[in-house]
């Protein structure tokens, strides 16, 4: 049976291997890792897949930054990665983790600024993101625009560079 449990208590190497098998090895040199930064994910919003104990699935929810060129600093929720085991993958498992994450952000208060870099027919289709506030949006790293999408009320529509949360030192 298919549980879904907070991402904290699944091992982080099972996690890890299973990213590098959805997306390949080389994803850390991806741009979304980039603008979250070495944050720690956001434990509410993070969630696994089980099946009878093993990891089917995983997302992760980062808080990121819009540095606005107004000067307002925007907090935003990034999600991503989103993934699903291959042989498992199609059957509805990612619809739900996406489902759940988006749920728990709306009962924590954090979904009024959603974003993603994802395909739009899934995104899009499913769960209503689109990129039409995120036009004037500067990443650190090459990103395809129409794959920079967003959700939720509070969607800054300004020009400005994403990047992680910088807490101050203490
Ligand atoms: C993308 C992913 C998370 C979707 O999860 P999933 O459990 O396989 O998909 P679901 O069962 O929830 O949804 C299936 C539906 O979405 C569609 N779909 C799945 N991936 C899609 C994509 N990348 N683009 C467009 N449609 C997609 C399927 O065609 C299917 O549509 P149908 O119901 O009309 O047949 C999963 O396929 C995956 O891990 N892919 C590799 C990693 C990745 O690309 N992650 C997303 C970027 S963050």
């Amino acid at each position: 049976m298919i549980a879904f449990v907070p991402l904290s208590t699944v091992d982080g190497a099972a996690v890890e291997a299973l990213l590098d098998r959805a997306f390949g090895s080389d994803r850390h040199a991806r741009t979304a890792y980039k603008v979250r930064g070495d944050a720690a994910p956001l434990a509410g919003l993070s969630l696994a897949a089980r099946d009878d104990d093993v990891l089917i699935g995983t997302v992760q929810c980062w808080p990121i930054h819009l540095h606005g060129d107004d000067g307002r600093r925007y907090d935003l929720v990034m999600i991503g990665p989103v993934a699903v085991e291959p042989e498992r993958q199609r059957d509805g498992i990612g619809r739900q983790l996406m489902m759940q994450a988006l749920a728990a952000a709306k009962v924590e208060g954090s979904d009024g600024a959603l974003m993603l870099i994802g395909d739009p027919e899934y995104y899009g289709r499913f769960f209503g993101f689109d990129a039409t506030h995120t036009g004037g949006w500067r990443l650190p790293g090459p990103v395809e625009r129409h794959r920079l999408l967003a959700r939720g009320d509070d969607v800054p529509a300004v020009a400005g560079m994403l990047g992680p949360v910088v807490t101050a030192p203490t």
